[in-house]
């Protein structure tokens, strides 16, 4: 069971993602919890005042570090693993949890995820995203509680809310008993450092177009030959990039 609190402005954006297909089969399954806080409840405004003008000048608002500090903190203090030291100051919490609770933060200058990131994430129990929204965070926050900063693609979003679910249904869906064919979820795009090879269903023939021979020829030793070869293929045409990192890699 792995259990993500993502502490976000807009909990509710999460909702339809979390009721449907893979990520709802994790949850009801038991392999995976979801627990969504809203950063807004810790605000110490009495407007509940979450985000103020970038000291410096400049455009854009930027979230205040209070709020977030004590959204994490109220989760850090439930899953400290000796629950019973409570008089622990939150920043040993941290320090004695710092490799087993990580707390991701989902930002355009982070490392770039990819699929080796998601199955490292696959031994934690708990893991903490705190979702920006707005320009940016405090970077005091990035500085004290955060211990992973994620990218997913060189492309700005209006917040960490998307690369939350993208992150949450790339792990539910590699979780044990999720996809009932794990053979499928071995052969995705990346899981060998390849893209993956095109498939076909029935009917045999579409609109003119019929599946590749080799497909109903029933050798599987000859599909298994032809699969790798259209997955090299597709790979050295459009990402040939990851051709020279599995050389490199073996
Ligand atoms: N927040 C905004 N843009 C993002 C991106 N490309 N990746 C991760 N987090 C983001």
């Amino acid at each position: 069971m792995i259990k993500i609190h993502i502490l976000t402005l807009f909990p509710a954006m999460f909702h339809g993602f979390l009721s449907e297909s893979i990520p709802f089969i994790a949850q009801e399954k038991g392999k995976l919890s979801v627990n969504l806080i809203n950063i807004r409840d810790f605000s110490e405004d009495k407007h509940r005042k979450v985000d103020d003008y970038p000291y410096g000048g400049g455009a854009g608002l930027v979230m205040k570090p209070e709020p977030i500090a004590g959204a994490i903190e109220s989760v850090l203090k439930n899953i400290q693993p000796d629950n019973e030291c409570s008089e622990k100051t939150t920043e040993s919490i941290i320090k004695s949890s710092e490799a087993k609770i990580p707390i991701i933060y989902f930002t355009p200058q982070g490392r770039l995820l990819n699929q080796q990131t998601i199955r490292n994430y696959l031994i934690t129990p708990e893991i903490i995203i705190v979702c920006g929204h707005y320009k940016e965070i405090d970077q005091r926050i990035r500085d004290k509680y955060i211990t992973d900063e994620i990218s997913i693609g060189d492309y700005v979003l209006s917040g960490g809310e998307l690369p939350a679910m993208v992150f949450t249904d790339a792990i539910a869906r590699l979780l044990d008993d999720v996809i009932s064919d794990l053979e499928s979820a071995l052969t995705d795009s990346h899981e060998n450092g390849l893209l993956g090879y095109p498939c076909y269903t029935r009917p045999y023939e579409f609109q003119g177009m019929k599946v590749p021979d080799v497909l109903v020829s029933g050798h599987h030793k000859e599909i298994e030959k032809w699969c790798k070869e259209k997955s090299m293929e597709l790979t050295a045409k459009i990402r040939p990039e990851l051709l020279g990192k599995k050389m490199e890699n073996g």
